[in-house]
């Protein structure tokens, strides 16, 4: 059964670890990750943008896919099904549809505006027992076409976001989406540690999970963040071991174009990344 983020991101802050969310964009996908979370005992946050979403036919069937899935796969570790930088409109979308979490993506609102919007959220997650994400100063590179810079957050506008009794917060330290460019300046630890001071036990959210290099994202852990973003890396060595495997022509042996095996090499590149990135955020054994 699908479970809200917050008790396993609370747990997570106090044991200084962090919960990943890997985005999903098919079937091949969300198999991989569940498995591997089941197999390496850890909770695991499914991503979903708005954009994976309509990908996949509709919220509904993606919520149908993953009950499905937790059921037929055994999985007992924690679960979380979640809405990736939502709208408003895409919010209330997912409650209706059974998602357990939701983002509310109000960065690019005046802070008044993300406020007000975030408090009604607020409201309408708890009706429905679900956690909310909120975001405060935009993220940069592309998130479903919307280019950002790489923001740092203002600690007080953070505050006036985490009060409103959001469940967890993501907020711009210098962290962009996709592939971080040579000249990237790095996390910025001091908004963090500001971010951190005002905000208390609020658990804290990195996006841009994809090239952060491992002493940044122990030292981001150390600081209060609970959850980190992984979906680019995913989205590369998917596409790297599909690649490699028609080169190699083996799609073509035997009786022709088989989609199950075509697609398994990407499945099992993905299985590697979030063994890895669970190993490294250190929610392996923490179901
Ligand atoms: P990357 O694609 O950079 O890993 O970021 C993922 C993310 O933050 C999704 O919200």
């Amino acid at each position: 059964m699908l479970v809200t983020a917050k008790e396993m991101l609370e747990k997570a802050k106090a044991g200084k670890y962090a919960v990943g969310q890997f985005n999903i964009n098919n079937l091949e996908w969300t198999k991989a990750i569940l498995q591997t979370a089941q197999e390496l005992n850890s909770p695991v946050i499914l991503g979903v943008s708005e954009g994976a979403g309509k990908y996949m036919t509709g919220y509904k069937t993606v919520v149908g896919m993953v009950n499905g899935m937790l059921e037929e796969l055994n999985i007992t570790v924690p679960v979380a099904l979640h809405l990736d930088h939502g709208s408003y409109e895409g919010c209330l979308k997912c409650v209706e549809a059974g998602f357990s979490s939701i983002m509310f993506d109000g960065s690019h609102y005046p802070i008044d505006e993300n406020v007000e919007k975030t408090k009604e959220l607020v409201k309408i997650a708890a009706d429905n027992h679900m956690s909310l994400e909120a975001e405060v100063g935009a993220i940069g590179g592309e998130e479903d076409g919307v280019i950002g810079k790489g923001e740092c957050a203002d600690p007080d506008e953070c505050k006036r976001i985490a009060d409103l009794g959001v469940t967890m917060l993501a907020a711009g330290i210098g962290n962009i989406h996709g592939v971080y460019p040579e000249n990237w300046e790095g996390l910025s630890f001091e908004t963090l540690e500001a971010i951190s001071e005002k905000t208390g036990d609020m658990p804290l959210v990195l996006h841009g999970g994809t090239g952060i290099p491992a002493d940044q994202i122990k030292k981001a852990i150390s600081l209060g963040v609970a959850k980190i973003n992984v979906n680019t890396e995913c989205q590369i060595a998917f596409a790297q071991a599909t690649r490699k495997y028609i080169e190699a022509g083996k799609d073509q042996q035997g009786k022709g174009f088989d989609p199950r095996k075509l697609l398994l090499p990407g499945t099992e590149a993905i299985k590697d990344i979030v063994k890895e990135k669970m190993e490294l955020f250190g929610s392996v054994g923490k179901a």
